[in-house]
C-alpha cells in the first residue's frame, strides 16, 4: 500500500520510513511531483494538518498523512502555538523566535509549556488525528545546540536538560512528534 508524508522535509521522513510496516511503501511530497508550498492557513494546529493531508488527497489521489506541531505557553494564553515558525516574522528564525519568547515571559514566574503533534491521516476516505504531546517548562536561558527550533529553551518535565542538550534518540522517545508518530504506526500496523 501506498501512504504519502505531506511534508517536505527528508529529515522527517526518513525518520518515519524507518518506523513503518513492511505493507506500506511511504512516499515524500518529491516522490509524487508535488513542489507545491501547501498553504497552512487554519488557526489551529489540528486544522493546519488536516489542510496538508487533504490537499495531497485532492490534488494527487494518494492516501496520506501530514503533521503540524506548536508550542503552547499557559502564560502567554498558548502563544505561539500554531504560529510557532513565524512568531517573530515570517522567516523562521529560531533565535529571533526563541528571543520574543524569553522577552515575553520574563515577567512570569510560572514557565510552564508543552509541544503539541498532530498528526492527520487520510485513509480510504476516513480522516484519523493523532497527537503527542510533551510537558515542560521554558528555561531562562538557552542551552545546548542540538535539534532546532525552541529546543535550547524548553525542558521537558522530569529532566534536568534542554531538548537540545538531549540526543535525537532521546528526544524522540519522550517528545511530542514520537508519540505522535508511534500512534499512527500502531493504527496502521493494526489496520
Ligand atoms: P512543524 O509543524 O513541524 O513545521 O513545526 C512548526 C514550528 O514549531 C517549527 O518551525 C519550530 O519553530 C517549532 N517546532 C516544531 N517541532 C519542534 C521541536 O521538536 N523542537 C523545537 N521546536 C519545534
Amino acid at each position: 500500500m501506498k501512504l504519502v508524508f505531506a511534508t517536505h522535509n527528508k529529515n522527517k521522513v526518513r525518520e518515519v520510513k524507518a518506523l513503518m510496516p513492511s505493507n506500506i511503501e511511504l512516499l515524500s511530497l518529491t516522490d509524487i511531483g508535488c513542489f507545491d508550498e501547501i498553504p497552512e492557513t487554519s488557526s489551529t494546529i489540528e486544522g493546519n494538518a488536516l489542510l496538508k493531508a487533504n490537499f495531497v488527497k485532492e490534488h494527487y489521489g494518494f492516501d496520506c498523512f501530514a503533521d503540524d506541531t506548536g508550542l503552547e505557553v499557559q502564560e502567554l494564553n498558548n502563544e505561539p502555538g500554531v504560529y510557532s515558525a513565524r512568531y517573530a516574522g515570517s522567516d523562521n528564525d529560531a533565535h529571533a523566535n526563541m528571543n520574543k519568547l524569553l522577552a515575553n515571559l520574563d515577567s512570569k514566574s510560572n514557565r510552564t509549556a508543552h509541544f503539541k503533534t498532530v498528526i492527520a491521516l487520510i485513509q480510504s476516505e476516513e480522516t484519523e488525528l493523532f497527537t503527542g504531546i510533551c510537558k515542560g517548562t521554558i528555561t531562562r536561558d538557552k542551552k545546548g545546540t542540538s535539534g532546532f527550533g525552541y529546543d535550547p529553551i524548553f525542558q521537558p518535565i522530569g529532566f534536568i536538560k534542554t531538548f537540545a542538550e538531549m540526543k535525537l534518540e532521546q528526544k524522540s522517545e519522550i517528545g511530542h512528534r514520537g508519540k505522535a508518530v508511534r500512534l499512527l504506526i500502531n493504527h496502521l500496523t493494526k489496520a
